[in-house]
């Protein structure tokens, strides 16, 4: 005749307490070649970085729906092409930020307190076409100038990954506003 096996009981006073991982410490075991001084430097910088482009974002995204006019077609498709880009890319940013040792800004009270871009409304009012492509003009020159600032920091930190992701993301924004800037020509 088989043994049946009793259930073992779990020795009293010995439960496990789930583990809260120290930020502090998480961050200081991080062992990748840059000083954690400058990993927090960089994560900053990349913070604002990510506030500016998501509030770019979204505007562009507000005006691709509430854009109104003779230039509606060209300006909703090109709108729509812009945010799509912007939208994949926030994603290498915050992620990036997540590699360092730090967390990434992820709220709408967050992205306002950071962004050095005003908010438009929507519903409550926009401004005409030409008035959206001077934002976005705009908006794309700001993302440009904190790009740079942060560039700075991650090059003399020898960060390359992050001078790489924000030399690209150069590129696409200097463009986007050229594109824009061209309409108002
Ligand atoms: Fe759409």
């Amino acid at each position: 005749m088989a043994k049946t096996k009793s259930p073992k009981k779990a020795p009293a006073g010995k439960a496990k307490t789930a583990k809260t991982l120290d930020p502090v410490a998480s961050t200081s075991r991080i062992d990748i070649g840059i000083t954690s001084a400058d990993r927090k430097e960089i994560a900053e910088g990349l913070a604002r970085y990510l506030s500016d482009a998501f509030t770019l974002y979204l505007k562009t995204h507000n005006f691709h729906w509430n854009v109104t006019g003779p230039m509606f077609n060209s300006l909703h498709v090109m709108f729509e092409t812009q945010y799509t880009e912007q939208w994949n890319a926030l994603d290498e940013v915050a992620e990036r930020t997540r590699a360092l040792g730090f967390n990434t800004p992820g709220s709408y009270a967050e992205f306002i307190r950071l962004t050095s871009i005003r908010e438009e409304s929507g519903a409550d009012g926009v401004p005409d076409w030409k008035g959206m492509v001077q934002q976005l003009v705009a908006g794309n020159e700001a993302v440009c100038r904190t790009a740079r600032e942060v560039l700075k920091t991650a090059d003399d930190a020898g960060d390359d990954p992050t001078v790489d992701l924000l030399t690209q993301r150069l590129q696409t924004h200097e463009k986007y506003a050229w594109m824009l800037r061209s309409l108002l020509e």
